[in-house]
């Protein structure tokens, strides 16, 4: 079958999913081309999604976390400018293979295990709290900025040890730094210098003046020869970009779902445990990360009926796969009592989301302290007036406003 070409336009970032069940008519396997020029193949079926993040012969390359135009010309100087950042910032796991990639995970994985969630959850509670009570009942509230995003980014920079008081200047960073695919080099070159101006003097003052935070475990594995420099500021700067736009997003599009759902919103108000499968089925209906990082073919082999050529750029749409009716009943549907929700949101094989299970904590805290205090919580605004950011990256509302309480009568 030919391909098809994704491209990546206004039609596909106004409708996504109606772009993705497009494509699952057109076969598992099509061809995108990115707004930065990025080629490559898309993979939209749920089964050769699995296929290909689980592939022997699928795998990283620091340039792949930088979507450069491929094949790669060593002399512009976009290459330039990319490899200068590839370097400083995208020497961390989710740009490696093995055996690296086991390395660089485990250098920070223990703060991620169930215990070490359970002892940050307090945190996130109480956090939580600071900011909806932070939040004016008498006005509009935009829930992107004043909640879904302090939230994550904040916690993240409590388990890394950095002052929370670095938050905007984080989110403006990690904006351009998570979208590389999207993302002009010279933009990609001035988040990249400011977030290596943050992290350097944390990790050099933790060399000397250790505390019990993460920044001082990666400082001393560099003391110890396990992490060098670039890995140790690319490792902090993946956990602070892949620790909180994916977060904020998952806490927005639950809360728009159950805004917009009135039948969802009365069962969780009869059972507030049910949180948790309503926030998986919007991490499935809705990921906050539709598409994979790229990966790169290592050698020639056919997946479904095509040939792919080593040094081809993949990604895998999620979004596809988790409406693929192949495997998902009834995709269109927004049922959270689907058991099990075999959904990808978290990606799979090696790569698969280190932040998961912190992921779903912090939701489900958010969610259900936003819903307690505020049950009469309105949109401020239709639904069909909100807009989406531009990005293949991430699916994110630019805003959310809310009205917390019913205005009073006049
Ligand atoms: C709803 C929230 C989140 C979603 C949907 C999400 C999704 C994903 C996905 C799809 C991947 C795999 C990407 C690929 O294979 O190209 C991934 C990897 C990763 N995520 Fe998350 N993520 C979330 C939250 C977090 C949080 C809170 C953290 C931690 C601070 C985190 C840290 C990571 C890391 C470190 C990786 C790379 C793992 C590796 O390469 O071994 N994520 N995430």
């Amino acid at each position: 079958m030919q391909p098809r070409l994704v491209t990546f336009d206004e039609a596909y970032f106004a409708d996504p999913h109606r772009a993705a069940a497009e494509l699952a008519d057109d076969g598992p396997i099509n061809r995108f081309t990115s707004p930065s020029g990025t080629q490559g193949w898309l993979v939209t079926s749920y089964e050769l999604a699995r296929t290909v993040l689980a592939h022997p012969e699928v795998g990283k390359s620091p340039s792949a976390m930088l979507g450069a135009t491929s094949p790669i010309d060593p002399d512009s100087v976009a290459a330039k400018i990319q490899n200068a950042a590839t370097r400083a910032l995208n020497s961390h796991m989710l740009g490696a293979d093995p055996p690296e990639h086991a390395v660089l995970r485990a250098a920070v994985a223990e703060r991620f295990t169930p215990a070490a969630t359970a002892e940050i959850t307090p945190r996130i509670e109480e956090f939580t709290a600071q900011l909806i009570d932070a939040m004016d009942p008498a006005r509009p509230v935009d829930l992107v900025q004043d909640f879904a995003f302090p939230l994550p980014v904040g916690i993240i920079c409590d388990i890394l040890g950095l002052p929370r008081r670095h938050l905007r200047r984080i989110g403006h960073a990690s904006s351009v730094l998570s979208d590389l695919i999207v993302a002009s080099p010279i933009e990609q070159r001035g988040a990249a210098t400011d977030f290596m101006r943050l992290i350097l003097p944390y990790l050099a003052l933790r060399r000397f003046r250790p505390r019990d935070d993460l920044l001082t475990a990666i400082a001393a594995q560099h003391r110890n020869g396990v992490l060098d420099v670039s890995q140790s500021i690319s490792t902090v700067a993946l956990l602070l970009i892949a620790g909180h736009e994916t977060t904020s997003n998952l806490i927005i599009n639950t809360t728009l779902e159950l805004l917009t759902n009135p039948v969802e919103r009365e069962r969780i108000r009869l059972d507030p445990d049910r949180i948790g499968s309503v926030i998986d089925e919007t991490l499935r209906a809705d990921p906050p990360v539709p598409v994979t990082t790229l990966r790169e073919a290592k050698s020639d082999f056919d997946l479904a009926d095509q040939r792919i050529h080593r040094g081809d750029w993949i990604l895998v749409s999620l979004l596809a796969a988790n409406h693929d009716p192949a495997v998902i009943k009834d995709p269109a549907e927004f049922d959270p009592d689907r058991k099990p929700n075999r959904h990808l949101a978290f990606g799979h094989g090696i790569h698969y989301c280190l932040g998961a299970r912190l992921a779903r904590t912090e939701a489900r805290i958010a969610l259900t302290q936003l819903f307690e205090r505020y049950p009469n919580l309105t949109l401020a605004e239709p639904r069909e007036k909100l807009s989406w950011r531009q990005s293949v990256v991430f699916r994110r509302l630019q805003r959310l406003p809310v009205r917390l309480a019913p205005t009073p009568n006049p």
